[in-house]
């Protein structure tokens, strides 16, 4: 588990080691830190996964921020906060974290994304929504980090080669009643409890990342797309179906253009893919710097 409150992860999983031990079980979980406001987070903790040289089977990029009303915020790095939590360092995180994935193919990148991607835009010559085109809110912020998560997917499950045997998907978990909404007015989240039958709760939410991080069918169906040339990575709902992303994540060469600025924002060379998957070392503008 990767968490930027590591004292907080570690009360929890020590909760649940009580709970389950009442039970006869076993839980084997660590925590380690991770803050997605911080590129160098991201480097220094991928460097300190693939040291362990244990294969990797599984990456749930699962964390995400939804500042609703709240203005508009840079991380230390200089991105728009929402972009940089819920699209640059989680892809930073999956290309650094390949030599561990392709140790553990065949093995699944699963990013939890948003079907409010469908309202977003993204224009790579304004990532982070400062050229005043259109009033910034955070909605923008959210829906169009997440469109760029789509796109840059799409673009990663392209190039991807098979034999790499690393499928990547995106999911949906429906609207859920978690801590998303702790920025809300108060009224609104009390309204939240009133709607249970509307409302995933997080256990129900965690069903379409949990499936696309399991199901058989799943890296079949990602081999499918990628045998008929479809522009758009798997994209899993929150009932376990595949669906169509939006048809702006359709469009290849924006989505191109997205990966490329990602490479750049994010620090790697342009061929970074290609590298990381020969098996070569590829230097990040951002983590520790050797002296
Ligand atoms: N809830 C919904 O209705 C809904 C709908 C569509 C998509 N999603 C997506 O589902 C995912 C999970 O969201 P959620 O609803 O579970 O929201 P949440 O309750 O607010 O949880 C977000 C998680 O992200 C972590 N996080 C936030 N900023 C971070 C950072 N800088 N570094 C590391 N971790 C960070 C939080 O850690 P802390 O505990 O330290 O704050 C928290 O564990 C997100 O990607 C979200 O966009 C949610």
């Amino acid at each position: 588990m990767a968490v930027r409150r590591t004292k907080l992860a570690h009360e929890l999983i020590q909760n649940w080691k009580n709970d389950k031990s009442e039970i006869g079980l076993t839980l084997n979980v660590e925590a380690m830190e991770l803050d997605l406001l911080s590129l160098d987070s991201v480097v220094r903790f991928a460097e300190a996964w693939n040291a362990r040289m244990v294969p990797l089977n599984v990456l749930i990029n699962n964390a995400g921020i939804f500042a609703i009303g709240e203005p508009q915020r840079f991380s230390k790095d200089g991105y728009e906060e929402h972009m940089q939590v819920n699209h640059l360092a989680p892809a930073l995180l999956s290309l650094l974290l390949l030599p561990s994935l392709l140790r553990g193919s065949p093995s699944r990148i699963i990013n939890v994304n948003s079907i409010m991607h469908f309202v977003g835009f993204v224009d790579t010559h304004d990532m982070n929504m400062t050229s005043g085109r259109s009033k910034y809110t955070s909605l923008e912020g959210y829906s169009s980090s997440k469109l760029a998560q789509v796109k840059f997917t799409s673009i990663l499950h392209k190039r991807m080669p098979a034999e790499a045997g690393v499928s990547v998907v995106c999911v949906s978990p429906g609207i859920v009643h978690t801590n998303v909404a702790r920025d809300l007015p108060k009224v609104i989240v009390a309204a939240y409890h009133l709607i249970p039958y509307f409302i995933f709760s997080a256990l129900e939410g965690s069903r379409s990342a949990l499936f696309a991080a399991t199901d058989p069918q799943v890296p079949e169906y990602c081999s499918l797309l990628k045998a008929e040339e479809w522009p758009v990575c798997a994209y899993i709902s929150y009932d376990c179906r595949p669906i169509n992303a939006s048809e702006e994540a359709h469009n290849l060469r924006s989505s191109q253009d997205v990966w490329e600025k990602t490479l750049e924002l994010i620090g790697l060379p342009s061929d970074a893919l290609d590298k990381l998957i020969e098996g070569e070392a590829v230097q990040c503008q951002y983590g520790p710097k050797e002296d």
